[in-house]
């Protein structure tokens, strides 16, 4: 059995913020997995990883909103609802980019929203490290024409990349050797020109 593992990469994906409540508070989630299954009547599916906080709101009330993020979407909403844990933080604090549907679950607005689509679980299919939540369609609304947010879209433009590490050091004058480290000995001679430490000036 031949597995490259990358040809998943080439899967297109959009990107969603997944809300849920117990009731009392809300919390929402970043999601890959949201898809249009059938059109009459109209049903989607989401999966999600058993040990997320939203896994266990939508498990325990049934029902749940997806927001389809679009290109506006800063890192900002990937950093609030995906790397955080609604178990350690309440993610609706002082968020205001969000507004109340039928099934009373925030949905994203249009600043970084395109539309949102909510679901009422009608079947729960184990799929080992998640579940995929199977939900009939119960409101759906377009926000505004703003392009959808792929994966592809967010891993080139708006997660940010690595700083490549800044060397500390200093440079000799005379040939280019490079001395790492934050302090130049005051008695220390280049291994390759023979020349002083006054030669060296500290790397920019
Ligand atoms: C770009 C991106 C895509 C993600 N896709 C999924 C996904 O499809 N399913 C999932 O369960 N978690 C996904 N996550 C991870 C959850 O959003 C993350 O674990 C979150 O902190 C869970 O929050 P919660 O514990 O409050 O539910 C994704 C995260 C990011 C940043």
């Amino acid at each position: 059995m031949s597995i490259n593992n990358t040809a998943m990469f080439k899967l297109s994906y959009g990107l969603f913020v997944l809300t849920a409540s117990d009731g009392r508070m809300s919390n929402g989630c970043i999601i890959n997995t949201c898809t249009q299954l059938t059109q009459e009547p109209l049903k989607i599916s989401i999966c999600v990883n058993k040990s997320n906080y939203t896994h266990e709101l939508i498990s325990n009330s049934g029902v749940f909103a997806v927001s389809i993020l679009s290109e506006k979407a800063p890192f900002d909403i990937f950093k609030r609802f995906g790397f955080a844990s609604g178990r350690d933080t309440n993610k609706f604090y002082e968020f205001t980019d969000c507004e109340i549907g039928e099934n009373n679950l925030p949905h994203i607005t249009g600043n970084f929203s395109n539309a949102f689509i909510s679901g009422k679980v009608i079947e729960q299919i184990d799929c080992g490290t998640h579940t995929l939540f199977i939900a009939d369609v119960t409101e759906a609304e377009v926000l505004n024409n703003d392009k959808s947010m792929t994966y592809e879209y967010y891993f080139a433009n708006v997660k940010p990349k690595p700083q490549p590490e800044k060397k500390r050091g200093y440079v000799c004058k005379i040939c280019g050797y490079v001395y790492e480290g934050d302090e130049l000995p005051a008695d220390f001679v280049c291994p390759i020109c023979k020349h002083p430490a006054s030669d060296f000036e500290p790397l920019k």
